[in-house]
């Protein structure tokens, strides 16, 4: 499987940080925030990687994030020229998918669960269909939304509903089998002129292949879109990594653990951060190994 990293936009809500840098590089504690989605996708067993941004912040993402051999996967890097919407990534990165299945994460959908890895390899590895996951919200009416029948099935999807059937938001992780370029073609532009994920995500309900993982209470998710949001995001990753002393979205420990890279690469990955806590953990990781 291969994997889409969508971090275009213009991030309007967040003026005037993002003026002039994008909305994914800014910090989300003591990283960008980029590293988290792209520490679910390496979770989830991808390592080929393509990263979509717009033209003026391309640029910014391979200076960060390079070829990814430091991180023991393969980035590609493609432009999006205007924000079209979120199902416009398969057209974009159609003939690099090449007919593999795809996993897609919004650059600021940041997940953290218990065993997140295990239903994330589930949905990598599934042979047909799709998956995407779903999370009880206060506010279902700003996502998109999946309603249930009394026996768990997946009834219906509505981007962004005036009057939602559940509180059931579809977080921005999906995975789709190889079919997906053909499903994304047939996407048409929606009243805001947008290919919109959830349409393209209907295709697959409406033919009874739409699996829905519903993350529990344990789970955190969090779209980092809003200045509040962006800081209670930031706060989260500090509260675990100062009370366990455990890494959150470090796309180094992930190579580490899921043995793309050796104790010594995460060395020189470590040596990298300096004198920052972020190095000292990675230190102590290699050093422990
Ligand atoms: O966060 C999850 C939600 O993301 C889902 O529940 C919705 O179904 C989905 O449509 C999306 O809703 P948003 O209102 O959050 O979408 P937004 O336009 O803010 O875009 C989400 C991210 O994707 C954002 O970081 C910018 C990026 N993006 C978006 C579009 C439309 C792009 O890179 N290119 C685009 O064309």
């Amino acid at each position: 499987m291969k994997g889409i990293l969508l971090a275009g936009g213009s991030g309007t809500r967040l003026y005037p940080m993002t003026l002039a840098a994008s909305k994914q590089l800014l910090p989300v504690y003591d990283k960008p925030m980029v590293y988290y989605p792209l520490t679910t996708l390496m979770l989830a067993g991808i390592r080929d990687i393509m990263i979509i941004s717009t033209p003026a912040d391309l640029p910014q993402f391979k200076r960060l994030l390079g070829d990814g051999s430091q991180f023991g996967v393969t980035f590609e890097y493609r432009e999006q020229a205007s924000p079209d919407g979120i199902a416009q990534a398969f057209l974009i990165a159609g003939d690099w998918l090449d007919g593999c299945p795809c996993g897609l994460a919004l650059g600021d959908n940041l997940i953290f669960a218990d065993h997140l890895s295990v239903s994330l390899r589930a949905a990598a590895t599934r042979p047909e269909g799709a998956t995407v996951f779903a999370y009880q919200v206060r506010d279902p009416e700003r996502y998109g939304v999946v309603s249930f029948d009394e026996t768990g099935r997946a009834l219906s999807v509505e981007e962004k509903p005036t009057n939602p059937q559940s509180n059931w938001a579809i977080t921005g992780l999906y995975f789709y089998d190889h079919r997906v370029l053909d499903f994304a073609k047939a996407v048409k532009p929606s009243p805001r002129g947008e290919l919109e994920i959830t349409d393209l995500n209907r295709f697959y309900l409406e033919e009874g292949s739409l699996r829905v993982d519903r993350l529990g209470r344990g789970c955190a998710w969090l779209d980092a879109g809003l200045p509040e949001s962006l800081m209670q995001a930031g706060q989260f990753v500090h509260t675990i990594q100062a009370r366990q002393g455990m890494l959150v979205g470090s796309p180094e420990e992930v190579a580490f653990r899921m043995g793309y890279i050796s104790a010594d690469q995460l060395r020189t990955q470590a040596g990298r951060m300096g004198k920052t806590e972020l190095g000292r953990l990675l230190r102590e990781l290699a050093n422990h190994a």
